[in-house]
């Protein structure tokens, strides 16, 4: 026999100390314990051995072999193990990839600038249903049953008596009768028109206003409006009240602001008229108060109605106003 099982083992040992991974490993496992290893054949060879040497010989060739494979077994899994954190290693020296924050939408920005600046002059926000009835939509604020506001092209009809809100002013009649003056809401939310081009969308937002007390004049009207127009654009920004007709108040005025793109001298966003129209209101008109039973003899008070997404058009310089509901996020992302 050339070589002894110690001299074999021995050998086994120093190449296994150079392998550098996994596969010498197995190699070394081929090479010595295989079906043709040098281990195997040494045991197979004892056989050839004088009788009184094969006991003595084959016991230590197999502790040999068992000692071999558990050494190669260790080295193998020690490998694996080490492959396994270089796959997996993670450089933290790598720049993070940032987390697109959320934003609040435009309108919704918009929506609670307009009812902070009337909370803070006193107003409660009061909600309603945007599927709303005939009856709240219409009748309760005078609007008679022929009336041209409730041509079939405005109106979404759910059913004969059910629609889609046209405005926030029914909330003026559910909230006066549930409630005795003083009254001083403001309510933002959803209303619906069949409309749509470059400045009507069948769905957009409106905030409604409504104050009812004693003694409540068209002054005090205007005197909220225009701290609302100073706080909502600026000091500088001067309004004009122009007479206008609504069912459900009267007196009845429009409000134009100067044209907050050319300060009035005239540009495509106001026509060249130098004013741009931002809100309906008026008195609230006695036969509303009459259909909630309020004593017209001893209330008076003001409504106003506007339109957020024409207030965050001027705002931000927008001019098409389907941009808000496209939810393009490079648009969305600017604001
Ligand atoms: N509801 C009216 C509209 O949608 C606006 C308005 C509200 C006018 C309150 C007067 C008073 O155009």
């Amino acid at each position: 026999m050339a070589k002894t099982i110690e001299q074999i083992e021995k050998d086994a040992l120093k190449e296994l100390e150079a392998a550098t991974d996994s596969d010498a490993v197995r190699a070394l496992s081929v090479k010595y314990l295989g079906r043709k290893g040098l281990v195997t054949q040494y045991l197979r060879n004892i056989s050839n051995l004088p009788q009184e040497m094969r006991p003595e010989a084959g016991k230590t060739a197999n502790q040999t072999k068992n000692n071999l494979d558990a050494v190669f077994a260790k080295a193998s899994k020690q490998f694996a193990s080490i492959s396994y954190l270089e796959d997996s290693y993670i450089d933290v020296s790598l720049p993070g990839r940032s987390i697109h924050q959320g934003s609040l939408h435009p309108i919704t920005q918009i929506t609670q600038q307009i009812c902070d600046i009337f909370i803070r002059l006193g107003f409660d926000v009061a909600e309603g249903p945007e599927v709303e009835t005939d009856y709240y939509n219409f009748e309760a604020l005078n609007i008679p049953k022929n009336h041209p506001a409730r041509d079939m092209q405005d109106t979404f009809y759910i059913s004969e008596e059910i629609v889609l809100r046209t405005h926030t002013s029914p909330t003026q009649p559910r909230i006066m009768e549930k409630q005795q003056p003083p009254v001083r809401i403001i309510s933002p939310g959803k209303v619906y028109r069949c409309d749509s081009d470059l400045t009507h969308t069948p769905m957009f937002h409106q905030v409604e206003g409504l104050l009812v007390d004693k003694q409540v004049s068209f002054g005090d009207l205007k005197g909220v409006l225009t701290t609302f127009v100073h706080q909502m654009f600026d000091e500088e920004t001067s309004l004009r009240f122009r007479p206008s007709f609504f069912p459900f108040t009267e007196p009845s005025a429009e409000v134009d602001i100067r044209c907050v793109i050319c300060k009035g001298d005239g540009c495509r966003v106001c026509s060249k008229t130098g004013w741009l129209e931002v809100l309906g209101s008026g008195m609230v008109h006695p036969a509303v108060f009459e259909n909630v039973g309020y004593d017209t003899t001893q209330y008076t008070g003001y409504a106003f109605g506007m339109g957020v997404e024409r207030i965050a058009m001027l705002k931000f310089g927008i001019d098409d106003i389907r941009k808000f509901f496209e939810n393009d996020l490079r648009f969305l992302r600017q604001f």
